[in-house]
């Protein structure tokens, strides 16, 4: 549903970021291969679903920003859930939105040389430092966002 005279308002669009740990050795060509592998599936995929968003990494963590309907959203997380390319994969911040951040690409990428509070998180952190794992994700895109 649009906001009459405002298309680019939606309603029930929830915006997940989550973060995990790579399961292969940083550096290696097996982590490029599986980076490039998610990438190539998810464009497809998250077109068809109507799905926008950004992937980052540091070379050993993942961090992902997903956008979509409640369901789209919740059945795309389940299966990354149960992807072994990853481990420890922590819910960082699940919100709704009314506008997209990413909504020019269905997965967008960004490496970086560090995520600040994402290597530290365990499952027991507390929702500030979730917080402040959310923001440095964030910040990881604000080049392409503001461009
Ligand atoms: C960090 C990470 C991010 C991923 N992001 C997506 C995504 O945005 N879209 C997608 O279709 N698959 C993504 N995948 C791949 C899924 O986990 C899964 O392999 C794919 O959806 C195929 O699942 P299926 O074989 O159960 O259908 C991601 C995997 C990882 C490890």
């Amino acid at each position: 549903m649009t906001i009459h005279n405002q298309p680019e308002y939606e309603f029930d669009i929830v915006q997940l970021i989550y973060c995990g740990r790579s399961t292969k050795i940083e550096n290696k060509p097996e982590f490029k291969r599986d980076l490039d592998d998610i990438l190539d599936r998810s464009q497809a995929y998250n077109s068809l679903h109507d799905i926008t968003g950004a992937l980052t990494t540091d070379g050993s963590m993942f961090a992902h920003v997903v956008e979509g309907t409640p369901t789209a959203v919740k059945d795309l997380y389940a299966k990354i859930m149960r992807d072994k390319r990853h481990d420890r994969v922590l819910t960082l911040q699940y919100v709704l939105v009314h506008v997209r951040l990413f909504d020019r690409w269905p997965i967008a990428f960004a490496k970086v040389g560090a995520l600040p509070h994402v290597r530290t998180l365990e499952a027991r952190s507390t929702p500030a430092e979730r917080r402040k794992a959310s923001v440095s994700v964030l910040q990881a895109f604000r080049p392409l966002l503001l461009r």
